[in-house]
């Protein structure tokens, strides 16, 4: 199999010059390229990285960890260093991992000289645990969030979500993997040997400028698409090769880019069962030979490796500009994430056979959502400037900071990204819910490109996409679903019992661009 370097990949020549045109050379901050890289740093393929768990000190049901945000370097191509933010390590953080009824005690300690957060995607907690806009932690401070998971198991994750800084601090490494595990969860024959056949990876994509450094917002369609590179990493490393120990594999897979959906498959067009998704197992396992990810959802697949041969987790297309006329154009520029990237190899000539088989049955969550219950139906219209109330492109595209270098500002109710009309400000709240109350909510995208909607707190189900069922790979609990150009999507979730006047969750688009730009809004839960 002809292996490839992240390098030569971020290097493809035809990408360049399909860039150097479209913008023009003197804008253009040239990707980082091979002149800089003495000989012999073109590798066969970096080694995978299994994330470490994160030491806990574990007492009974109290569990606690330590955090620490730093800025740091590290050595995404042989012998460049790259300046970066990680938690308790150089890029990324270390993945926590606890159960349900455990009570987790998290300090976070900021040793940035920027303000920073962290938040847990996908948690139900109260609102001041939350490690929102609203939980931002000084410099030199630290900020200690405890709470109850009381939820499935699943793989959720944590980030930064500093407001207007959120896209930033995760593409320079603020970000981790929080495992949930609960009483069941082990005793679903699932493969379970952590890092050895079950496997977390996180997906992101990159632009590296010349001297190495991440590139970050620097062409036009950054803000309005969102940041998209074409170097993959997976848990930080360039396009890894992950030696396969077990035939049978269970890999967690995880989209922390700030705004690529992976259209994912594998070389040999293999199929392989999907068993959880975002929050949770689902009934069966579903066979397919390709899914979509989208921004910050994750997905649990089993991959029978038991052929012992070498393969490619693809992105096969993107599918973020489907039903986007205009987008063809940027398309054409080079600016968009059509392109067929290669993730990882899986190298399976070693592996060793596994016990496991792929199950017939996993289990039905125990979280019931009645739409019978429901006792509201709120709306939510996703715009963007040029399309939306905000008028003609060029005008919304400018107020809305487009064309501005920097941090992004509120841009009050005249913004380029706006839900039902209005940019986030973080002095409103949107609306108030009912503690444990059902309700539905119906989502719909006006804008010419999709966005993965995100909502706190809650795990919901997708009920329908334009009235239509979703499929049954989405069936399973959410905290993120992606809303197609023109589509009308309607979740339904129940607010648990965590209530505060003040302090409010937030519902977002996760292009981390889009959330900066102001497509967010708060809600509080009393
Ligand atoms: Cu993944 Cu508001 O967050
Ligand atoms: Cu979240
Ligand atoms: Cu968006």
């Amino acid at each position: 199999m002809k292996q490839k370097s992240g390098l030569t990949n971020n290097l493809s020549r035809r990408g360049f010059i399909k860039t150097v045109s479209a913008v023009g050379a003197a804008t253009l901050l040239a990707p980082f390229s091979s002149h800089v890289l003495a000989a012999g740093t073109i590798n066969k393929g970096n080694a995978f990285v299994v994330p470490p768990l994160a030491p806990a000190q574990r007492n009974g049901q109290q569990v606690s960890f330590n955090l620490q945000i730093n800025s740091s370097q590290h050595q995404f191509f042989r012998g460049v260093n790259t300046p970066t933010l990680g938690i308790n390590q150089s890029y990324l953080g270390p993945v926590l991992r606890a159960k349900r009824g455990d009570t987790v005690t998290i300090n976070v300690r900021n040793g940035l000289n920027e303000v920073a957060t962290l938040h847990w995607h996908g948690m139900t907690l109260p609102a001041k645990m939350d490690g929102g806009p609203h939980q931002a932690i000084q410099p030199n401070q630290t900020w200690q969030s405890r709470f109850q998971i009381r939820q499935e198991a699943g793989t959720t994750w944590y980030h930064s979500h500093t407001m207007h800084q959120t896209g930033r601090q995760v593409y320079h490494g603020l970000a981790g993997l929080f495992i949930i595990d609960d009483d069941g969860s082990d005793q679903l024959g699932l493969p379970n040997d952590y890092g050895i056949d079950d496997i977390p990876c996180t997906l992101q994509d990159r632009r590296f400028n010349r001297d190495g450094s991440l590139n970050y917002l620097s062409r036009m369609p950054d803000r309005m698409m969102g940041m998209q590179g074409s170097t993959v990493l997976v848990n930080g490393v360039v396009t890894p090769t992950l030696e396969a120990k077990r035939t049978v594999l269970r890999l967690r897979l995880h989209n922390g880019s700030n705004a690529r959906t992976y259209q994912l498959a594998f070389s040999d067009n293999r199929p392989f069962y999907v068993i959880a998704n975002d929050c949770g197992f689902l009934e069966r396992p579903l066979q397919t030979d390709s899914i979509r990810l989208a921004a910050a959802e994750r997905i649990e697949i089993l991959l029978d490796v038991s052929d012992k041969k070498q393969i490619t987790l693809k992105s096969i297309t993107s599918e973020s500009n489907s039903g986007m006329p205009m987008m063809g154009m940027m398309g054409m520029m080079g600016m968009m994430s059509s392109q067929e990237l290669d993730i990882m190899l899986i190298d399976a000539r070693q592996a060793q056979p596994s016990q496991r088989k792929i199950p017939m049955s996993l289990r039905q969550s125990s979280l019931v959502l009645n739409p019978k219950k429901a006792v509201t139906t709120r709306k939510f219209e996703l715009e963007m400037g040029m399309m939306g109330r905000g008028g003609m492109m060029g005008g919304g595209m400018m107020r809305g900071g487009m064309m501005r270098r920097g941090g992004s500002r509120d841009a009050g109710s005249g913004g380029m990204f706006r839900i039902n009309g209005k940019s986030m400000d973080i002095n409103r709240i949107d609306f108030a819910v009912k503690r444990n109350s059902t309700e539905i909510w119906e989502i719909s995208n006006t804008s010419p490109m999709a966005h993965p909607f995100h909502v706190h707190n809650v795990q919901f189900r997708i009920l329908d996409r334009n009235g239509i069922a979703p499929n049954a790979i989405e069936a399973g609990l959410k905290d993120v679903v992606l809303v197609h150009a023109g589509e009308v999507v309607r979740i339904i979730m129940a607010f648990p019992e965590y209530s505060d006047p003040k302090i409010p969750y937030m519902y977002h688009c996760h292009i981390l661009e889009h959330e900066d730009q102001g497509m967010m809004g708060q809600f509080v839960v009393v």
